[in-house]
């Protein structure tokens, strides 16, 4: 497998974060994949934001959970791009994905959304919430699971395991040689976020990893460059 490039929340360096037009440009950038996040609107639509609120990515206030999906579309996602559903995703780009369930409720949406899109093979669903990726794992078996985490030990491998993950997604502040060979030995593959440096790109590399998570578009310039 090459060392993948995906690019996070479409490319929020650049671009106001998962929005069309991030992902638009992550895909133009030939990012190798596209993280986004997912959570639920008031009336059970699946809609594509990073908090549990609105406040800091929109020009509105209150939890997401409060608002119907036509509430949200009144909202202001930056540069005048509205908060995108998962389906306006889906359509927008062609290639690989990486789906974050941030809001454990949303599995089940996401499980009919990718039935319903044979997204099956073109999606990799990511969590930080073990219950989400073993929802998933009932609903959807052969649609790979990434455990996502941020401060954890080496109980992660283990973690990773018993929902079947193929691979972890992990801070690499906290990321150690210990840590990426015990995975690997596990027979899991490790991803890095948020690596936007070439001191980081540097760690990654020397971790073994097999790909980073990115907000700019030149990681694909330097990782290239590194090969
Ligand atoms: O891909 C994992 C990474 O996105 C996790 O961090 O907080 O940006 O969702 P966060
Ligand atoms: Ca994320």
């Amino acid at each position: 497998m090459s060392f993948l490039t995906i690019g996070h929340r479409g490319l929020m360096g650049v671009e106001p974060e998962n929005t069309i037009r991030s992902f638009v440009r992550a895909d133009r950038e030939g990012m190798d994949a596209i993280e986004l996040d997912l959570h639920l609107s008031k009336d059970g639509h699946l809609v594509v934001m990073h908090d549990p609120d609105v406040d800091r990515t929109t020009d509105g206030e209150g939890a997401i959970a409060d608002f119907t999906l036509a509430e949200l579309r009144e909202l202001d996602a930056g540069q005048g791009e509205r908060v995108p559903t998962f389906d306006e995703v889906v359509e927008a780009v062609k290639g690989r994905l990486q789906v974050e369930i941030k809001d454990v409720a949303a599995a089940k949406a996401l499980a009919e959304a990718m039935t319903a899109h044979d997204l099956v093979g073109r999606v990799e669903v990511l969590s930080f919430h073990d219950e989400a990726l073993a929802e998933m794992r009932q609903l959807l078996p052969e649609v790979p699971r990434v455990l996502v985490a941020s401060h954890y030990g080496l109980g992660v491998v283990d973690r990773a395991r018993e929902v079947g993950a193929v691979m972890l997604s992990l801070n690499i502040r906290r990321l150690t040689l210990e840590l990426a060979d015990r995975a690997h030995e596990a027979g899991l593959k490790v991803i890095a976020w948020t690596v936007n440096t070439p001191e980081e790109l540097k760690l990654a590399r020397g971790l073994r990893l097999q790909g980073v998570v990115t907000d700019f578009p030149g990681m694909k310039h330097s990782v290239r460059f590194t090969a």
